[in-house]
């Protein structure tokens, strides 16, 4: 991720808070609980799980491999106080090199589809997770995601948005390096779930 980190602006988008807000809600998280923030991006669902979590005991872990985003989390969440929270620079497929103790939950917020190596990941997950601890992750990048009739306008507007960038800011995505393009069913997802282990508890398609 370059240094030219334009995330924070979207992240406070209502829309987007919302679709976080609900999958922290299907968790169900109790107050004093640990916790990981994979992909924690500029902070914006660390602080919706301090909300859940908050209490003296309670910790936050945000592990974010983009300094500057992680950098503008620290500035986002310098104000909380009802919580540990921990900002740690670093990738998701070592997870467990940074978190060494067993976290009761741990979200992947609107990432997993930028991962190429997803059943890594999963495996870190799994070895840095206690006994029946909770995985919950959401995505908007898979194969599905929009229905038959919105694919025209949605690849029309992919190509706009990529003229955009061009014309306004001289930048192009390698395209054989943008993993997001290669998206997984929702069978898929939970497919891989269950051979590295997970049980599904609830799915929700919105
Ligand atoms: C769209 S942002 C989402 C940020 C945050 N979870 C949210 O929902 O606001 C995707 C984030 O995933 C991070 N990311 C990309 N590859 C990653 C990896 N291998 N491990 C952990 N995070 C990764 C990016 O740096 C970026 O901050």
């Amino acid at each position: 991720m370059s240094d030219g980190y334009t995330l924070d602006r979207f992240a406070r988008h209502p829309f987007y808070q919302e679709v976080n807000r609900r999958l922290v809600a299907l968790t169900g998280l109790h107050r004093g609980q640990c916790v990981v923030d994979l992909g924690a991006g500029t902070g914006a669902v660390t602080r919706l799980l301090v909300e859940q979590v908050a209490c003296p005991e309670a910790e936050v872990i945000a592990v974010e491999p983009s300094g500057s985003a992680l950098e503008a989390a620290r500035r986002n969440l310098e104000n909380i106080q009802d919580a540990v929270v921990r900002f740690v620079q670093g990738s998701a497929d070592r997870l467990s090199q940074f978190v060494k103790k067993p976290v009761d939950a741990i979200f992947f917020c609107n990432a997993i589809h930028l991962v190429q190596e997803k059943e890594q990941v999963l495996k870190e997950i799994q070895r840095t997770l206690r006994r029946d601890g909770t995985f919950s992750f959401n995505t908007s990048f898979y194969e599905g995601a929009e229905p038959p009739e919105a694919e025209q306008f949605y690849r029309k507007w992919m190509v706009k948005a990529l003229r955009a960038l061009k014309s306004g800011y001289g930048v192009m995505p390698d395209r054989t390096r943008v993993e997001a393009r290669h998206r997984l069913t929702e069978a898929e997802y939970i497919q891989l779930l269950e051979d590295n282990g997970f049980r599904m508890q609830v799915q929700s398609v919105d």
